[in-house]
């Protein structure tokens, strides 16, 4: 089999890519910097193609997936810039890629998504991968939504960086009181998760991937911070500051914080136990302390 992987060389991307190859598919890592990316594909001899293409350019589409048997779309879209909105990247374009395939008929297409998702929410983000999710849906019948808790692994922008904030802040800023629940997955059980669905597909329309434990998020502070030998001290901050500072900083080419990560973090964002997940799939998910570990190693 032949999978295209549109967002291949993303923090999660790659990972599908490498667990595929892995299983010995045939793998496109689909990017609009397929070519130039730096991502090194740890998967011993097979290497990707790499194709360049633009979810948001229709006519870049159909030729990166021209002869797949499957696609999967694990394109992100974090800050909204000019014309570039969540609603575009989202919902637009991820039909575009749905209808795309089910015309060259492609017999899969796995479309990655986050817990939570809700076409009725007044985040724009939130309403965005609601709305996203419906549509592929009814773009191409059949597609698989997978819908992920916050993924942590090396190089990832949550616990990496809340372990480096614990370690340099001696006052530690709190989302609101700490008290959003979170149930953070390793990023390569979501992965594995992609690879299970190409592989041997279940008659589901949607999953929710997420870790072994539920945690109050000052709760999942403190931890990380007792099991790095760090003491900060730990502050609420109220969500509206925290609105204002992503606002004001999000034209940075690195923001410290996004708006959509603010609204994220208001709610909680745990799997609703009511439909399919990693159980279901056979997949044992790994303990935050493991993937603590597997960031220190890499650091
Ligand atoms: N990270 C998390 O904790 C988390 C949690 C839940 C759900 N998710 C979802 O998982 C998916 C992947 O997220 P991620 O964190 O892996 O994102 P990421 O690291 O930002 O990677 C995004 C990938 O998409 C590609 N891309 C961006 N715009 C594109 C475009 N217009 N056309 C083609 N490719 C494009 C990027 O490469 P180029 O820049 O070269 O195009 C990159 O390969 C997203 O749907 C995200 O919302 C993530």
């Amino acid at each position: 089999m032949k999978i295209a992987v549109f967002g291949g060389t993303g923090f999660l991307g790659r990972r599908i890519v490498e667990r595929l190859l892995e299983k010995g598919f045939d793998v496109r890592a689909v990017s609009r910097h397929a070519r130039r990316a730096k991502t090194a594909f740890a998967s011993g001899a097979k290497a990707p193609e790499r194709v360049e293409a633009d979810i948001l350019d229709r006519s870049s589409i159909a030729p990166a997936i021209a002869g797949s048997d499957a696609v999967v779309n694990a394109v992100s879209l974090y800050v909204e810039r000019g014309g570039l909105t969540f609603e575009r990247v989202h919902v637009t374009a991820a039909a575009d890629l749905a209808s795309a395939a089910l015309q060259a008929g492609i017999g899969r297409f796995v479309q990655i998504s986050g817990i939570g998702a809700d076409a009725r929410s007044d985040s724009n983000y939130i309403r965005a991968r609601g709305r996203g999710d419906d549509v592929v849906r009814t773009m191409f019948p059949g597609a698989v939504v997978l819908r992920s808790a916050v993924m942590a692994g090396p190089d990832d922008a949550f616990l990496t960086t809340l372990m480096r904030l614990v370690r340099l802040l001696p006052v530690y800023p709190l989302f609101g009181n700490g008290a959003t629940l979170l149930q953070p997955v390793y990023v390569g059980d979501v992965a594995e998760a992609v690879s299970r669905l190409v592989d041997h597909p279940i008659d589901a329309p949607m999953f929710e991937i997420a870790g072994p434990r539920i945690w109050r998020y000052d709760e999942l502070v403190r931890e990380i911070a007792r099991r790095l030998g760090a003491h900060p001290m730990l502050v609420p901050v109220p969500f509206a500051a925290w609105n204002a500072l992503a606002g004001a900083t999000e034209f940075l080419p690195a923001p410290l914080i996004t708006r959509n990560q603010v609204d994220l973090m208001r709610r909680d964002n745990v799997a609703t136990g009511a439909i399919l997940g990693l159980a279901e799939l056979g997949i044992a998910p790994l303990d935050i302390e493991d993937v603590v570990r597997m960031i220190e190693e890499k650091q």
